[in-house]
């Protein structure tokens, strides 16, 4: 999480928590994880539908947020991009809150693309996307949540920074491809993640391999170079190698990637990647000897 180091009020303030994070107003949520990635179009949100689907594979109660403002994409995984969101009342007068969508397997889901049709540009600047995207994240009913999936825009930019220091982050997990290691594009966000003090767990390399479709073997097609010699160059654990596969992409475009999601056996080593996860950010958290942090759910 960000600290009262990088915090641009350090200078006036004297609280002894760390920090100030967002909270949502109407839901309680134990784990936020950024999902990112230093270029876009290396499957960050394809990355993020099918881990939301490993973690409920797992027996988690599982949201996501479409963080990248500007694209379908998280719809369109689910097969929800038809679907509005609904709005309740609060109980302050004239107040309101969203209700996200439910995929089938039970996922909480909210995007701005809820709310406006697909070819709708978005003509907001950063500073108004990264308001948008707090409200999404504070005033949606997310009931109780184990994870909050957000995923992010790719890069550095303006919405990045917003997430990485104002929501209460556990934790990225960086989505790269085999060319994209390689060139060291990702080192950026790893920088910015080291700077703002948010922890990585790791890095899922999509697009890694292909398989043969008559014997099944892996073949490497992008460098010969393994994934893991990859993500020890960027000081990162390998989390998970998924391969390029054409039926996904073709369930994708259906609308049914989700259950594809679940069922696929090549995905299942993302479960196994978050099996021991909620042991793994208490002991980081130990380790960190925090004073006092705002919980979500105090
Ligand atoms: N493992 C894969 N196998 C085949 N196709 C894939 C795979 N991962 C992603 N794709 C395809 O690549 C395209 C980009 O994927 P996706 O939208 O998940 O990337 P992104 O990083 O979120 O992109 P953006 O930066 O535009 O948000 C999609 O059309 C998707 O179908
Ligand atoms: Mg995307």
């Amino acid at each position: 999480m960000s600290s009262c180091s990088t915090c641009a009020s350090k200078s006036g303030c004297s609280k002894d928590i760390k920090c100030d994070f967002i909270k949502p107003k109407y839901g309680r949520i134990r784990h936020v994880v950024g999902v990112i990635s230093g270029k876009g179009g290396v499957g960050k949100s394809s990355v993020t539908g099918i881990l939301a689907v490993q973690l409920r594979k797992l027996g988690y109660r599982v949201g996501v947020l479409d963080g990248d403002m500007t694209g379908p994409s998280i719809p369109r995984f689910f097969g929800i991009n038809e679907e509005r969101t609904g709005y309740a009342p609060t109980d302050v007068k004239d107040v309101f809150k969203f209700i996200p969508v439910e995929t089938s397997l039970g996922i909480k889901t909210i995007s701005m693309n809820f709310m406006i049709e697909e070819e709708e540009p978005l003509l907001w600047r950063g500073p108004v996307l990264g308001n948008a995207l707090t409200q999404l994240f504070q005033d949606t009913d997310w009931g109780n949540l184990d994870y909050l999936l957000i995923d992010m825009p790719p890069g550095t930019g303006d919405i990045a920074l917003t997430i990485m220091q104002q929501f209460p982050v556990d934790y990225l997990v960086v989505v790269s491809t085999p060319q994209d290691m390689v060139s060291m594009i990702v080192k950026k966000v790893v920088n910015m993640a080291e700077k703002l003090e948010v922890p990585i767990k790791g890095v899922v390399q999509n697009m890694s391999y292909i398989r043969c479709g008559s014997c099944g073997e892996k073949m490497n097609v992008f460098s010969r170079n393994t994934a893991e010699s990859q993500a020890e160059k960027m000081g990162l654990p390998l989390l998970a190698e998924l391969p390029i596969d054409p039926d996904f992409a073709s369930y994708l475009e259906e609308g049914m990637a989700e259950r594809y999601a679940a069922t696929n056996k090549d995905y299942d080593i993302l479960m196994e990647a978050f099996r021991n996860d909620e042991n793994e950010i208490a002991k980081r958290v130990a380790e960190a000897k925090k004073k006092s942090i705002p919980f979500l759910d105090s």
